[in-house]
């Protein structure tokens, strides 16, 4: 039997993250996890192999659509599936590699199974016990099932199987017009394949800014995406070569179908939890199947904590990242704490869609008196110049303060440039803060500033 300070179940970008950080804190740590690989579901089927396909599929659609207009002059560009596969595992394997490079460089143990806790202070991986002062459950997440579809993630697949098709399908019907459907079903919209989104909502992206969700809807279907809207999906009858997908539009209840020869079921995550014995162990649950902690992330056992997709809050491995750290401070005697009034949200589609904070809808239903400034990236030359002209920068600030409450942005590099206003949140800046900002030019990032200055005076370039 080994000892640990501190035991981490799932070494996902919550798990992996706090392991390391209890270890720089001083406390002995391993962690146990049931993959061959670290890194979690982001590192091995997530964040990272989906941004690998749309970085790949993105460069084939500079290369047709705008080497030309540069004078570039290639020939047709070709897509070799099977390539593209091993550099996506390529990607994978360096990431998962650096997270064992970093275990040991930090001597945190990798315990390799499958655990469960049988009672508190214990985590039993196959035939053996390890003590631990401390549990910090880390196991994430997997797709939530829908009724009436079977999964074989070969022609109807969950994100696991669309990062891994045998080749590119010629069709696709994406049920969910969520984050992961509109990321993957623009990598198979790039490479050929015809793609249908079908959202039970009239809107896409549920939760966003509906200024970014219209504008984002416009542009996808510009690039091609289909989308049927407020279609509630019946089922999915498997044939040969094709699968067949029911639907019931909501407006006015009649039926319908679509064929495809692979179907992706996109309609959202949820906890997991199985195998670790939390019923026995006694472990308090939300109504929506979340472990529930309290505001250090303890569960209502002594000693047993929990982080990330397996708790409340979006999610997201920078959440999950977060949270692992705090976690471990807390452990350390240290005031851990995340803000989750700052935690971004990003669509990484071309244009990229960002977000922080409220939205306009979420300030009218609090009754806030507030202000827009929006900047198009029409007056930005940097946006222009690689054809990127599309989409905007809204800022939402407080109407008598000025204090920014939030903030939505479409265009180029969206994710990167949301983090200045991250930033500005945390130190309680106003929309004036960012405006009186000198911004390098040519950059994205002076739409930021533009935006900035809407909310007062006004911007420059519109
Ligand atoms: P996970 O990453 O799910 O890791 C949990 C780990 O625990 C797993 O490795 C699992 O094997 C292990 N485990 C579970 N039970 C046990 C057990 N009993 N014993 C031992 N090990 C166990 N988020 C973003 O922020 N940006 C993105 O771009 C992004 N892209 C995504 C794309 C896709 C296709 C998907 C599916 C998700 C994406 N996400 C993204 C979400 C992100 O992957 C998750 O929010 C994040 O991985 C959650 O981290 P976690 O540590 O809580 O859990
Ligand atoms: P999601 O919650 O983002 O979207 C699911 C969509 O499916 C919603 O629009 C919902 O209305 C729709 N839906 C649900 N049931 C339906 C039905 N029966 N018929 C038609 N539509 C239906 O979930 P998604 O896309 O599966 O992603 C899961 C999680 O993974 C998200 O919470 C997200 O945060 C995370 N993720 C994050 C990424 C990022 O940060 N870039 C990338 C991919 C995933």
């Amino acid at each position: 039997m080994s000892s640990y300070d501190v035991i981490v179940i799932g070494a996902g970008p919550g798990g992996y993250v706090c392991a390391i950080r209890c270890a720089q804190l001083g406390l002995k740590t391993a962690v146990v996890e049931g993959r061959d690989t670290l890194g979690g579901t982001c590192l091995n089927v997530g964040c990272i192999p989906s941004k690998a396909l749309l970085h790949a599929s993105h460069s084939l659609h500079e290369a047709e659509e705008n080497f030309g207009k540069m004078g570039l002059k290639v020939a047709k560009p070709k897509v070799d599936w099977e390539a593209m596969l091993d550099y996506k595992q390529g990607v994978i394997d360096g990431n998962t590699k650096g997270i064992e490079f970093l275990f040991k460089k930090n001597k945190v143990d990798w315990i390799k199974g499958w655990a469960s806790i049988p009672e508190a202070g214990k985590v039993k991986v196959g035939d053996d016990i390890h003590e631990a002062k401390n549990i910090i459950i880390a196991t994430g997440s997997e797709p939530s099932a829908l009724p009436g579809i079977e999964v074989d993630e070969e022609t109807v697949v969950t994100s696991t199987g669309a990062l891994a098709l045998k080749s590119i399908p010629k069709s696709m019907v994406v049920i969910g017009a969520g984050v992961i459907g509109l990321e993957l079903g623009s990598v198979y919209k790039r490479l050929g394949a015809d793609v249908t989104v079908v959202e039970f909502l009239d809107v896409i992206t549920p939760g966003m800014d509906g200024d970014v969700q219209k504008t984002f809807q416009k542009m996808l279907a510009k690039q091609g995406l289909n989308f049927v809207m407020g279609a509630a999906v019946q089922g999915v009858a498997k044939g040969k070569g094709k699968n067949t997908v029911t639907y019931k539009l909501r407006k006015d209840d009649s039926e319908h179908s679509i064929d495809a020869e692979v179907v992706l079921v996109a309609t959202g995550r949820r906890p997991y939890t199985a195998g670790l014995g939390l019923d026995a162990l006694g472990v308090e649950m939300t109504q929506r199947g979340q472990i529930a902690t309290n505001g250090h992330y303890a569960t209502n056992i002594p000693g047993v904590y929990a982080i990330g997709d397996a708790i409340e809050g979006p999610m997201l491995a920078h959440k999950a990242e977060d949270e692992g750290m705090a976690v471990a401070e807390v452990i350390a005697g240290q005031a851990g704490h995340v803000n989750y009034d700052v935690i971004p949200g990003v669509i990484y589609t071309a244009p990229e869609v960002a977000s922080v904070g409220k939205t306009e809808e979420q300030l009218k239903a609090e009754g806030r008196a507030y202000k827009v400034g929006k900047f198009s990236f029409m007056g930005n030359g940097r946006a222009k110049a690689v054809f990127m002209g599309d989409g905007f920068v809204k800022i939402l600030a407080d109407k008598a303060t000025d204090r920014i409450l939030g903030a939505h942005i479409i265009g180029p590099a969206a994710g990167d440039l949301i983090h200045e206003i991250c930033v500005a949140m945390e130190f309680g800046a106003a929309a004036e803060d960012l405006a009186r900002t000198c911004h390098a030019h040519p950059t994205y990032s002076e739409a930021v500033r533009e935006a900035a200055l809407a909310c007062g005076d006004g911007p420059i370039h519109s």
